[in-house]
């Protein structure tokens, strides 16, 4: 079986068995582009082994991986194999492939996500040396599904620098943060949450915090969305000590959303969207505001 880059011209044969994947289609076609240019990663396809009637090989599985920032990391996405070449161990060779590829970069640790419910894949990552690390619950709503108008009484603010410090040390003694496997999520992968991580996200204003003298909880956020999806507010990592410091931060949260919004608000795009570890307020505090949890997701990482 030969695992090579993927060619421009692949992506017309991948994108017919990547439509129907799960039970609400597939992203491949909105990342194709996006990964096939991705100067940190590669883009791999696996050929067909059988000879076709005209002796053209074409593609029956694919994957992408980049090595995220500071290059400890490789993370791998998008594996799909054609459903009549499964069990074949192509997903297990694409993994091989992507994991000599990270430890070319000096990676240390390969990582990925897998919806809850996606027993194959589990079970493929596990068979091929993954744990999972943390569990992460998915919660989305659109404008037509939240109570977005009306905006609610919050302590929460945005950090400054001179918080930095104390942040540190709030996550330093968070179970929550080590329930996340130490990490936040941004256009659908998970990278390491550390000092120099907090420092950005303060300085581009996309750090929360609530609690006075010390932090009670902090939300990180992501105002670009991903992708083609512009119009999305993310919320990409949550911790508080409390369901009334919770309550503050997503109070904060949706008040920013609705300070943004340029009327008229497309009804069907996403109002929030936030990926989180499921503590214990959580549920309780997101049904306050109406916000449905929608799926949970399983981090698996493995050393290099
Ligand atoms: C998950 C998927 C990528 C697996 O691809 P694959 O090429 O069939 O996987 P492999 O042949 O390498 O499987 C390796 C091992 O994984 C496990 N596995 C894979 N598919 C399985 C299934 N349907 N049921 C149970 N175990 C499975 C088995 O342990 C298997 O080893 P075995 O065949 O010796 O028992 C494929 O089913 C697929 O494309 N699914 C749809 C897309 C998807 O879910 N992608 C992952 C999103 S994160």
């Amino acid at each position: 079986m030969i695992v090579r880059t993927a060619k421009k011209s692949d992506k017309k044969e991948v994108l017919k068995f990547c439509t129907d994947t799960f039970e609400w289609g597939d992203y491949i076609d909105q990342v194709w582009d996006i990964w096939s240019a991705d100067p940190h990663g590669k883009l791999y396809v696996v050929d067909q082994t059988e000879r076709s009637e005209n002796n053209n090989n074409f593609p029956v599985a694919i994957s992408h991986c980049t090595v995220c920032p500071g290059k400890r990391q490789i993370w791998l996405e998008g594996i799909r194999v054609h459903p009549a070449h499964r069990r074949k161990k192509i997903a297990s060779a694409l993994i091989a492939k992507t994991l000599q590829f990270g430890m070319r970069q000096g990676a240390i640790e390969a990582s990925a996500v897998v919806a809850t419910e996606n027993i194959a894949s589990r079970l493929m990552l596990e068979k091929n040396g993954f744990n999972v690390i943390s569990r992460w619950v998915y919660y989305a709503c659109t404008y037509n599904t939240v109570e977005s108008s009306r905006k609610k009484p919050t302590n929460a603010r945005f950090a400054s620098l001179a918080d930095l410090n104390d942040i540190c040390n709030y996550l330093t003694d968070s179970s929550i943060y080590k329930l996340s496997g130490k990490r936040y999520f941004k256009a659908w992968r998970w990278y390491f949450l550390n000092r120099k991580t907090l420092r950005h996200f303060i300085k581009k204003r996309n750090l929360i915090v609530t609690g006075y003298p010390s932090p009670t909880g902090i939300a990180l956020i992501n105002k670009r969305g991903y992708w083609h999806r512009g119009d999305v507010l993310q919320i990409v990592y949550l911790d508080s000590l409390s369901k009334s410091s919770l309550q503050n931060l997503v109070s904060f949260l949706t008040n920013l959303r609705i300070s943004s919004i340029k009327p008229p608000p497309n009804s069907h795009s996403y109002f929030l969207q936030l990926l989180a570890y499921q503590s214990e307020h959580l549920p309780v505090v997101m049904k306050n505001f109406n916000i449905e949890e929608s799926e949970q997701f399983l981090l698996y990482a493995r050393r290099l």
